[in-house]
């Protein structure tokens, strides 16, 4: 079965590395990307290692991103990173609404898309991540809690949404070893592939990402709306990570 929409294998580090340990894990999946390959290889690293990461990877198949962006341009804002710096340092891409950050953070749903907007107008694509608690699935919530999550982004329509990535990432199934089956993540989905479609974006890749690793990959890949990974602790380990790339 042909895919018709280039499978995508993303790596969040999350908060790890060093700069040292970074040089040895970037320099083996540079020794292990395959250029015009079928599959696309990216990471989203922690912004103080944005300026190394793009030293290594510049000019490679590798693209790279960061984890989170400020909904605003520039000012009084302490701590916080801008699209436009982002944008400063080669990023492709940028995660919005992990659910480390919903839950950490606050995030609302309104906020993500806010910051989704911002990256979209620095030229960066971001990676909408959504997902449900294990309770909210256990009450049958899981499809009302992911359409609230979405609402906001769909919103911003067709031309944004075509631009973008969603991230399935089951609360449940995130650094907890236990991943969703082929067959639950494939009907989220379909649920979030139907969302995009009746906003004229069917075509927007949908990751799926919690405890992807090389062994569980094919089968999730083969599912039919399922267009990649989004992976955490796997993508710190180059062989792992690389062999989840090539399943
Ligand atoms: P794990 O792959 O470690 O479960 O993390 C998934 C994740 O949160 C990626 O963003």
């Amino acid at each position: 079965m042909s895919h018709p929409r280039k499978r995508l294998v993303m790596g969040n580090w999350k908060m790890h590395g060093s700069l040292q340990d970074n040089a040895a894990l970037l320099g083996a999946l540079l020794s292990g990307a395959v250029r015009g390959g079928d599959t696309e290889l990216a990471v989203c690293v922690p912004f103080p290692y944005l300026s190394q990461t793009q030293a290594l990877l510049s000019g490679s198949p590798v693209s790279w991103g960061a984890q989170d962006v400020s909904i605003h341009e520039r000012g009084a804002y302490t701590g916080e990173t801008s699209a436009a710096m982002l944008a400063d340092f080669g990023c492709s891409w940028v995660l919005c609404g992990h659910s480390e950050r919903r839950a950490m953070h606050a995030e609302s749903s309104s906020l993500v898309a806010a910051k989704a907007s911002s990256a979209l107008a620095c030229g960066l694509s971001p990676v909408v991540c959504v997902g449900e608690t294990l309770p909210e699935r256990d009450a049958g919530n899981a499809e009302r809690v992911i359409g609230d999550q979405l609402d906001p982004v769909l919103a911003l329509g067709a031309g944004a949404l075509g631009r973008m990535v969603i991230a399935y990432e089951p609360v449940w199934a995130i650094g907890t070893g236990r991943t969703a089956t082929p067959d639950q993540a494939q009907a989220v989905h379909a649920f979030i592939r139907a969302a995009l479609s009746r906003r004229g974006a069917g075509q927007t890749r949908i990751l799926y990402g919690g405890s992807v690793k090389a062994a569980n990959a094919a089968a999730l890949f083969a599912q039919p709306d399922i267009d990649g990974a989004l992976v955490g602790g796997a993508s710190l380990v180059a062989d792992e990570f690389l062999k989840i790339a090539a399943a």
